[in-house]
Formats: C-alpha cells, sequence, structure tokens
C-alpha cells in the first residue's frame, strides 16, 4: 500500500462558542476563541490518499486530480470565509479542528475516484493539529 499526499492551504476566520452554553460557559471553555468577532487562522490541510499504483499510470492517484478535488469541494468554500457563517457544510456545527476536520471526510471520502481516503490532517497552528481517520 502506498500512501499519497497533498497539501493545501487556506486562511479562514471562525469562533469557537455554544450557543447552548452561558457567556460564562463560553469563556471557561472556549477562552480567547470565543472571541465574539471571531479570530482567523492560516490552516494547512493534508489530504492522504492509500492505493496500489496503477500498471497504466504508475499512479495511486493523479495528484492534479485530487488538487482539483479539493480545490472545488474544499477551498473555494472555506477559503477567506468565516467559518460558522458563510459554510453551508459547517453550519451548526463548533468550527474545532476536529470538526472541520471530519466534515472534510465526509465531504471527500466519496469523491476519491482511485484509491481510498486514509486521513485527513487539518492544521490550526504551527502547534496544533489533528488527524481523522474516518473513524
Ligand atoms: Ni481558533
Amino acid at each position: 500500500m502506498i500512501y499519497v499526499t497533498r497539501r493545501s492551504t487556506f486562511s479562514a476566520s471562525h469562533r469557537l462558542f455554544n450557543p447552548q452554553f452561558s457567556e460564562e460557559q463560553n469563556a471557561a471553555v472556549f477562552d480567547k476563541c470565543a472571541n465574539p468577532g471571531g479570530h482567523g487562522h492560516n490552516y494547512v490541510l493534508e489530504v492522504t490518499v492509500a492505493g496500489e499504483p496503477g500498471i497504466d499510470t504508475g499512479y495511486v492517484i493523479d495528484l492534479k486530480v485530487l488538487k482539483q478535488i479539493i480545490k472545488k469541494e474544499i477551498l473555494d468554500k472555506v477559503d477567506h470565509k468565516h467559518l460558522n457563517h458563510d459554510v453551508a457544510f459547517l453550519k451548526g456545527i463548533i468550527p474545532t479542528a476536529e470538526n472541520i476536520a471530519r466534515a472534510f471526510w465526509e465531504i471527500l471520502e466519496p469523491k476519491i475516484p482511485r484509491g481510498k481516503l486514509h486521513a485527513i490532517r487539518l492544521q490550526e497552528t504551527e502547534n496544533n493539529s489533528v488527524e481523522y481517520k474516518g473513524e
């Protein structure tokens, strides 16, 4: 099995808060991330596809094709957006890196034409990242 990864970047803002919580609870759980006006990140997204290289192409998946899928399905919808307000597929969820990574998986998994989606890695800051493998 070979693992092929495409790295992309996007910038977006978000606010972490739970509408079910009181203002005090939100401040206690999310601290500065609950700032009412939101705040931004330069995200790094890594999408990994697993499979065997085709006898015909030598590719697990053509990275040009993977790049186009990620652009159309994800980047065009989230880059320079406010994740709480502007992105239909994130409506109603708290846009933590965990929840964003899982939402990206749900969108991309059925769109991968060759090989199998193996992991979504989302880096929010240099020090903080999450990884989702579909379970
Ligand atoms: Ni944040």
